[in-house]
Protein backbone atom coordinates (compact mmCIF):
# COMPACT_ATOMS: atom_id res chain seq x y z
CA UNK A 1 0.00 0.00 0.00
CA UNK A 2 1.60 3.59 -0.93
CA UNK A 3 0.09 6.77 -0.12
CA UNK A 4 -1.15 7.56 -3.83
CA UNK A 5 -0.94 6.74 -7.57
CA UNK A 6 2.69 8.44 -7.86
CA UNK A 7 4.14 6.45 -5.39
CA UNK A 8 2.32 3.34 -6.73
CA UNK A 9 3.76 4.21 -10.01
CA UNK A 10 7.17 4.80 -8.77
CA UNK A 11 7.31 1.69 -7.26
CA UNK A 12 6.21 -1.26 -9.88
CA UNK A 13 7.99 0.54 -12.31
CA UNK A 14 11.05 0.29 -10.41
CA UNK A 15 10.57 -3.09 -9.50
CA UNK A 16 9.80 -4.59 -13.21
CA UNK A 17 13.15 -2.63 -13.57
CA UNK A 18 15.19 -4.60 -11.42
CA UNK A 19 13.40 -7.38 -12.34
CA UNK A 20 14.53 -7.31 -16.03
CA UNK A 21 17.88 -5.81 -15.15
CA UNK A 22 18.44 -8.72 -12.66
CA UNK A 23 17.83 -11.31 -15.65
CA UNK A 24 19.78 -9.65 -17.37
CA UNK A 25 18.21 -10.70 -20.69
CA UNK A 26 19.46 -11.38 -23.96
CA UNK A 27 18.17 -11.82 -27.83
CA UNK A 28 18.14 -15.73 -27.52
CA UNK A 29 16.57 -15.43 -23.67
CA UNK A 30 14.34 -12.69 -23.53
CA UNK A 31 12.40 -10.86 -20.31
CA UNK A 32 8.78 -12.03 -21.36
CA UNK A 33 6.32 -8.65 -20.11
CA UNK A 34 2.96 -9.06 -19.63
CA UNK A 35 1.00 -5.73 -19.68
CA UNK A 36 -2.20 -4.08 -19.38
CA UNK A 37 -4.23 -1.31 -20.66
CA UNK A 38 -6.60 1.18 -19.10
CA UNK A 39 -5.16 4.09 -16.82
CA UNK A 40 -3.62 2.41 -14.01
CA UNK A 41 -0.72 1.83 -15.89
CA UNK A 42 -0.41 5.05 -17.58
CA UNK A 43 1.95 6.21 -14.48
CA UNK A 44 3.93 3.19 -14.48
CA UNK A 45 4.80 3.30 -18.32
CA UNK A 46 6.01 7.20 -17.89
CA UNK A 47 8.13 5.91 -15.35
CA UNK A 48 9.68 3.17 -16.99
CA UNK A 49 9.86 5.70 -19.97
CA UNK A 50 12.16 7.95 -18.16
CA UNK A 51 14.40 4.99 -16.51
CA UNK A 52 15.22 4.04 -20.17
CA UNK A 53 15.91 7.49 -21.35
CA UNK A 54 18.41 7.78 -17.97
CA UNK A 55 19.55 4.24 -19.86
CA UNK A 56 19.06 2.53 -16.47
CA UNK A 57 16.70 -0.04 -18.37
CA UNK A 58 16.62 -1.56 -21.85
CA UNK A 59 13.80 -3.32 -23.22
CA UNK A 60 16.21 -4.54 -26.59
CA UNK A 61 15.43 -8.04 -24.83
CA UNK A 62 12.18 -7.56 -23.81
CA UNK A 63 9.35 -9.60 -25.74
CA UNK A 64 6.23 -8.05 -23.98
CA UNK A 65 2.61 -9.66 -24.67
CA UNK A 66 -0.57 -7.42 -23.98
CA UNK A 67 -3.56 -8.66 -22.14
CA UNK A 68 -6.52 -7.57 -24.52
CA UNK A 69 -7.62 -5.72 -27.46
CA UNK A 70 -11.34 -4.43 -28.74
CA UNK A 71 -12.61 -6.75 -31.71
CA UNK A 72 -14.03 -4.82 -34.97
CA UNK A 73 -12.22 -1.26 -34.46
CA UNK A 74 -8.86 -0.29 -36.72
CA UNK A 75 -5.78 -0.84 -34.78
CA UNK A 76 -5.12 2.86 -35.82
CA UNK A 77 -8.56 4.00 -33.92
CA UNK A 78 -7.36 6.26 -31.10
CA UNK A 79 -9.01 3.92 -28.28
CA UNK A 80 -7.33 0.37 -30.06
CA UNK A 81 -5.25 -0.95 -27.18
CA UNK A 82 -2.68 -1.06 -29.93
CA UNK A 83 -3.13 2.48 -30.39
CA UNK A 84 -2.45 3.03 -26.61
CA UNK A 85 0.12 0.96 -25.93
CA UNK A 86 2.04 2.95 -28.84
CA UNK A 87 1.24 6.19 -27.43
CA UNK A 88 1.63 5.54 -23.95
CA UNK A 89 5.06 3.35 -23.95
CA UNK A 90 6.29 1.69 -27.19
CA UNK A 91 7.24 4.46 -29.52
CA UNK A 92 9.04 5.70 -26.36
CA UNK A 93 11.74 3.17 -25.39
CA UNK A 94 14.03 0.81 -27.49
CA UNK A 95 11.69 -1.99 -27.65
CA UNK A 96 12.01 -3.62 -31.44
CA UNK A 97 8.92 -4.15 -32.68
CA UNK A 98 8.87 -7.37 -33.21
CA UNK A 99 9.33 -8.25 -29.98
CA UNK A 100 5.63 -6.47 -29.51
CA UNK A 101 2.90 -8.77 -29.26
CA UNK A 102 -0.52 -7.57 -29.09
CA UNK A 103 -3.95 -9.82 -29.58
CA UNK A 104 -5.23 -8.51 -33.70
CA UNK A 105 -9.03 -7.67 -33.19
CA UNK A 106 -9.34 -7.77 -36.65
CA UNK A 107 -8.25 -11.18 -37.50
CA UNK A 108 -10.25 -12.89 -39.83
CA UNK A 109 -10.32 -16.29 -37.79
CA UNK A 110 -10.52 -14.80 -34.08
CA UNK A 111 -10.71 -18.54 -32.68
CA UNK A 112 -7.35 -19.07 -34.67
CA UNK A 113 -5.60 -15.90 -33.22
CA UNK A 114 -6.64 -16.54 -29.78
CA UNK A 115 -5.28 -20.14 -30.09
CA UNK A 116 -2.10 -18.75 -31.84
CA UNK A 117 -1.29 -16.24 -29.09
CA UNK A 118 -1.36 -19.22 -26.18
CA UNK A 119 1.62 -20.95 -28.35
CA UNK A 120 3.15 -18.28 -28.81
CA UNK A 121 3.69 -17.07 -25.33
CA UNK A 122 4.29 -21.41 -24.91
CA UNK A 123 7.09 -20.91 -27.39
CA UNK A 124 8.76 -18.15 -25.52
CA UNK A 125 8.76 -20.01 -22.43
CA UNK A 126 5.91 -18.35 -20.72
CA UNK A 127 5.24 -14.94 -19.19
CA UNK A 128 8.04 -13.73 -16.43
CA UNK A 129 5.78 -11.07 -14.86
CA UNK A 130 2.29 -10.21 -15.91
CA UNK A 131 1.84 -6.64 -14.94
CA UNK A 132 -2.43 -5.92 -15.01
CA UNK A 133 -4.89 -3.36 -13.61
CA UNK A 134 -8.41 -4.48 -12.70
CA UNK A 135 -11.85 -3.06 -13.39
CA UNK A 136 -14.22 -1.66 -10.72
CA UNK A 137 -16.06 -5.09 -11.11
CA UNK A 138 -12.86 -7.18 -10.01
CA UNK A 139 -12.18 -8.05 -14.01
CA UNK A 140 -8.76 -8.46 -15.29
CA UNK A 141 -8.28 -8.26 -18.65
CA UNK A 142 -11.33 -8.58 -20.31
CA UNK A 143 -12.24 -11.70 -17.68
CA UNK A 144 -15.75 -10.43 -16.91
CA UNK A 145 -17.31 -11.57 -13.72
CA UNK A 146 -18.08 -15.12 -14.08
CA UNK A 147 -15.22 -16.14 -16.55
CA UNK A 148 -13.76 -19.02 -15.85
CA UNK A 149 -10.40 -19.46 -13.64
CA UNK A 150 -8.94 -22.07 -15.78
CA UNK A 151 -9.78 -19.59 -18.97
CA UNK A 152 -7.30 -19.25 -21.68
CA UNK A 153 -7.01 -16.65 -24.66
CA UNK A 154 -10.65 -16.26 -26.00
CA UNK A 155 -13.67 -14.25 -27.23
CA UNK A 156 -15.46 -12.51 -24.93
CA UNK A 157 -18.59 -10.33 -24.84
CA UNK A 158 -18.18 -7.09 -22.80
CA UNK A 159 -20.64 -6.68 -19.43
CA UNK A 160 -23.28 -3.40 -19.35
CA UNK A 161 -20.94 -2.46 -16.69
CA UNK A 162 -17.54 -2.49 -18.42
CA UNK A 163 -18.94 -1.09 -21.60
CA UNK A 164 -20.11 1.80 -19.42
CA UNK A 165 -17.14 2.18 -17.31
CA UNK A 166 -14.90 2.39 -20.66
CA UNK A 167 -17.73 4.69 -22.95
CA UNK A 168 -15.55 7.86 -20.81
CA UNK A 169 -12.82 6.76 -23.68
CA UNK A 170 -15.75 7.12 -26.56
CA UNK A 171 -17.77 10.18 -26.59
CA UNK A 172 -19.47 8.72 -23.37
CA UNK A 173 -21.09 7.17 -25.80
CA UNK A 174 -22.24 3.52 -24.86
CA UNK A 175 -23.20 2.57 -28.66
CA UNK A 176 -19.72 3.07 -30.14
CA UNK A 177 -17.99 1.07 -27.04
CA UNK A 178 -17.28 -2.72 -28.71
CA UNK A 179 -19.54 -5.18 -27.75
CA UNK A 180 -16.78 -8.14 -27.70
CA UNK A 181 -13.16 -8.35 -27.17
CA UNK A 182 -10.35 -10.86 -26.99
CA UNK A 183 -9.05 -11.18 -24.05
CA UNK A 184 -6.04 -13.69 -22.20
CA UNK A 185 -7.74 -16.06 -20.08
CA UNK A 186 -7.84 -16.14 -15.97
CA UNK A 187 -5.41 -19.25 -16.45
CA UNK A 188 -3.29 -17.38 -18.89
CA UNK A 189 -1.78 -14.58 -16.38
CA UNK A 190 -2.09 -17.07 -13.37
CA UNK A 191 0.39 -19.12 -15.57
CA UNK A 192 3.09 -16.30 -15.50
CA UNK A 193 5.78 -16.99 -12.79
CA UNK A 194 5.01 -13.48 -11.31
CA UNK A 195 1.80 -10.96 -11.43
CA UNK A 196 1.45 -7.61 -9.89
CA UNK A 197 -1.35 -5.95 -10.01
CA UNK A 198 -2.35 -2.46 -9.69
CA UNK A 199 -4.89 -0.83 -8.03
CA UNK A 200 -5.69 2.50 -7.21
CA UNK A 201 -8.92 5.12 -6.14
CA UNK A 202 -11.68 4.70 -4.13
CA UNK A 203 -13.54 3.39 -7.33
CA UNK A 204 -11.74 0.15 -7.51
CA UNK A 205 -12.16 -0.30 -2.75
CA UNK A 206 -15.33 -2.58 -2.98
CA UNK A 207 -12.91 -5.11 -5.87
CA UNK A 208 -10.16 -4.57 -3.81
CA UNK A 209 -12.30 -6.12 -0.56
CA UNK A 210 -14.05 -8.48 -2.70
CA UNK A 211 -10.31 -9.84 -4.17
CA UNK A 212 -8.47 -9.82 -0.99
CA UNK A 213 -10.65 -10.34 1.77
CA UNK A 214 -13.23 -12.65 0.46
CA UNK A 215 -13.09 -16.24 -0.82
CA UNK A 216 -11.31 -17.06 -4.33
CA UNK A 217 -14.48 -16.34 -6.62
CA UNK A 218 -14.98 -16.44 -10.46
CA UNK A 219 -17.37 -13.20 -9.79
CA UNK A 220 -14.65 -11.61 -8.97
CA UNK A 221 -12.15 -12.93 -11.33
CA UNK A 222 -8.68 -11.49 -9.53
CA UNK A 223 -9.48 -12.73 -6.47
CA UNK A 224 -7.91 -16.03 -8.24
CA UNK A 225 -4.75 -13.93 -7.27
CA UNK A 226 -5.38 -15.45 -3.59
CA UNK A 227 -3.79 -19.13 -5.21
CA UNK A 228 -0.91 -17.48 -7.55
CA UNK A 229 2.84 -17.97 -5.36
CA UNK A 230 4.21 -14.82 -6.66
CA UNK A 231 0.68 -12.58 -7.08
CA UNK A 232 1.04 -8.91 -5.46
CA UNK A 233 -1.58 -6.17 -5.17
CA UNK A 234 -0.01 -2.57 -5.28
CA UNK A 235 -2.40 0.18 -4.15
CA UNK A 236 -2.66 3.18 -3.11
CA UNK A 237 -5.08 4.76 0.30
CA UNK A 238 -8.15 5.43 -1.50
CA UNK A 239 -8.31 1.89 -3.17
CA UNK A 240 -8.08 0.26 0.38
CA UNK A 241 -10.79 2.20 2.29
CA UNK A 242 -13.29 -0.76 2.31
CA UNK A 243 -10.49 -3.27 3.72
C1 LIG B 1 -10.44 -2.48 -19.12
C2 LIG B 1 -9.20 -3.31 -19.42
C3 LIG B 1 -8.57 -3.86 -18.14
C4 LIG B 1 -8.35 -2.72 -17.15
C5 LIG B 1 -9.69 -2.07 -16.83
C6 LIG B 1 -9.57 -0.94 -15.83
O1 LIG B 1 -11.53 -3.27 -18.83
N1 LIG B 1 -9.49 -4.39 -20.29
O2 LIG B 1 -7.35 -4.49 -18.44
O3 LIG B 1 -7.75 -3.21 -15.98
O4 LIG B 1 -10.24 -1.56 -18.06
O5 LIG B 1 -9.14 0.24 -16.45
P1 LIG B 1 -8.61 1.49 -15.66
O6 LIG B 1 -7.21 1.19 -15.28
O7 LIG B 1 -8.71 2.61 -16.66
O8 LIG B 1 -9.50 1.68 -14.50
Amino acid sequence: IHENYQKISKWTANYIANKINAFNPTPEKPFVLGLPTGSSPVGTYNELIELVKQGSLSFKNVVTFNMDEYVGIPESHPQSYHHFMDKNLFNHIDIPRENINILNGNAPDLEKECEEYEQKIKSVGGIHLFLGGIGPDGHIAFNEPGSSLKSKTRIKSLTYDTILANSRFFDNDINKVPKTALTVGVDTVMQAKEVIIIVNGYNKARALQKVVEEGVNHMWTVSVLQMHPKGIIVCDDDATMEL
